[in-house]
């Protein structure tokens, strides 16, 4: 593999269309990079469907299976130092990410989060429930945010951001799904950039 490759893992909980959107445009763009891990806290999920079919290595690592945070934290960065990973892209990751991988990791995480961040960011904002936050805040757009991950939620560094309309008669349903479809232009675009330098 040529040095400039970078290798990834992506973290998912759940679907992973977002990974799945990041996987093809690595491929279709040729992007500098290699998706060669997918990690999840649950055991199934649609991501590592999609990771097997790839032939991508998957591993359900939870913190459950250990007696302490650290040493679930010290697995997991071990488990990715093995693997030579240089960049983690959460995507969906309902968990989170252990210290000692935040800390070994300054700067080589980023997130997709379903608001227009710093607003609608924080404990409890994830999934339907950031939606429904908008939508009674009475917003007329929302949007998605790609941003580096500290050990604050949602608090790292912005990177990229993309616009939507709250409409008229918009439930959190279909507002997530409007924002949804712009996380899969909007992450792709991210990880191009960073990976170029350019954010
Ligand atoms: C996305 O809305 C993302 O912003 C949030 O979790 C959701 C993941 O969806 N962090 P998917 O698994 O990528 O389909």
């Amino acid at each position: 593999m040529a040095d400039n490759i970078k290798r990834l893992a992506v973290f998912c909980s759940g679907t992973g269309s977002n990974f799945r959107a990041l996987f093809h445009a690595i491929r279709d763009r040729e992007l500098p990079a290699e998706i060669v891990l997918c990690l999840s806290n649950r055991s199934e999920c649609g991501a590592f469907d999609f990771a097997r079919e790839q032939g991508m290595e998957t591993m359900f690592i939870s913190e459950k299976q250990f007696g302490s945070p650290d040493d679930f934290g010290r697995a997991m960065l071990g488990a990715l130092q093995e693997r030579n990973i240089e960049y983690i892209l959460l995507a969906g990751y309902m968990r989170k990410v252990p210290d000692a991988v935040i800390e070994a990791y300054t700067d080589r995480i980023l997130n997709i989060h379903p608001a227009l961040l710093p607003k609608f960011g924080g404990a409890g904002m994830y999934g339907i429930h950031v939606h429904k936050a908008v939508i009674a805040a009475g917003e007329s757009e929302s949007g998605a945010t790609v941003h580096l991950v500290n050990e604050e939620y949602d608090k790292g560094r912005i990177l990229l951001q993309s616009k939507v309309a709250v409409l008229p008669g918009d439930t959190p349903e279909t507002l997530a799904e409007r924002v949804l479809n712009c996380e899969h232009i909007l992450y792709p675009d991210a990880l191009e950039q960073f990976l170029a330098g350019k954010l």
